[in-house]
């Protein structure tokens, strides 16, 4: 089939984009190489890979002949109130518009990577696709935008879009503002790690290659309108995953307390059962395999540098 991957240099995106090659499909990224993190890194992620440097906003877009759309790219992170707001409504909710329209012109199969972050405190745990969203954060408020939008255009357009929700995806080219990048990074660099809040907090961690399976599922057989939660089966606080780290690489992690961060949100807790019925999917790499390769690919680059 012949794919786009939007966000193709970031985290998830080049984990996907290598797997949709692997495959054998005619698979291709587009990325703006945003400054949100060091680009250099992204400039990493994207070796090998066949990715245009595209701006959503501003550059033609043109899917003709494209199959399918994935549309990852967007202004990631939680801690988004303030000066950055613009940013977000750029990047999460007037990309996604366009990338819809250019889709509903082509026909190309669309699906938007979406968040946990959209049902903020949820009114309920595990929490299903149908709990009311109540974003806490700028981030969560433009991806649940993103969403509606992709709705609307479905409804009035005939857009062909599905949705996963990701949960907290871990694994190797995590991004450097995540948390399992800051404690794999500072515990190989011997430095500590600054935890916000009580450590209490607890997420459904999901590995990358679980999220890349169900992402791709989502292209293949998720219907139209579909919404799909897109989380690992445990939650773990953080003071677990800092315990199952510890385990894993054979050392402590020291720890420094910081304030809880704005627009962080207590719990989260996936129920996957919608996408398990649907499409077969569950999440099959434990937190401690998952944190394993990443411990391994942090100190690997910590050495080699
Ligand atoms: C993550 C991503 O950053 C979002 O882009 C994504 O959409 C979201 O998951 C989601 O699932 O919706 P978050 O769950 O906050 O957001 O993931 P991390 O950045 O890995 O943070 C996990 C926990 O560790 C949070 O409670 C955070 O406050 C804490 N943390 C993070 C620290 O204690 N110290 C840090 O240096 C970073």
């Amino acid at each position: 089939m012949r794919y786009v991957v939007t966000g193709a240099a970031g985290f998830i995106g080049s984990h996907l984009l290598r797997t949709l090659l692997d495959r054998g499909h005619d698979a291709a990224g587009w990325d703006a190489f945003t400054d949100y993190y060091d680009p250099a890194l992204k400039e990493e992620n994207a070796v090998g890979l066949p990715i245009e440097r595209v701006d959503l906003v501003e550059d033609p877009l043109d899917l003709a002949d494209v199959d399918g759309v994935f549309h990852l790219a967007g202004q990631p992170g939680v801690r988004s109130f303030g000066l950055v707001f613009p940013t977000y409504v750029r990047q999460n909710i007037l990309a996604s518009q366009r990338v819809f329209e250019a889709a509903v012109v082509s026909g190309a199969k669309t699906v938007l990577a979406s968040s946990s972050s959209i049902y903020g405190e949820a009114a309920a745990y595990p929490t299903s696709e149908d709990t009311v969203p109540r974003p806490l954060s700028p981030y969560g408020i433009t991806k649940l935008a993103a969403e509606h939008l992709a709705h609307a255009y479905g409804k009035e357009f005939g857009l062909h879009a599905s949705v996963v929700r990701y949960f907290t995806i871990f694994g190797p080219r995590q991004r450097p503002d995540m948390a399992f990048t800051r404690m794999v990074t500072s515990l190989a660099d011997g430095l500590p790690f600054e935890l916000y809040g009580d450590g209490t907090q607890s997420r459904s961690f999901t590995y990358v290659g679980d999220a890349v399976e169900a992402t791709i599922a989502t292209m293949e057989g998720g219907p139209d309108g579909a919404v799909y939660n897109v989380g690992g089966g445990v939650e773990v606080t953080m003071l677990q995953a800092i315990e199952v780290l510890g385990r894993v690489a054979g050392r402590r992690l020291e720890i420094v307390r910081t304030p809880r961060a704005e627009g962080d949100v207590a719990r989260t807790a996936a129920d996957t059962s919608r996408i398990e019925a649907d499409l077969g999917w569950k999440p099959r790499i434990s937190l401690e395999d998952g944190l394993e390769a990443q411990w391994r690919w942090a100190a690997d680059r910590v050495a080699a540098a």
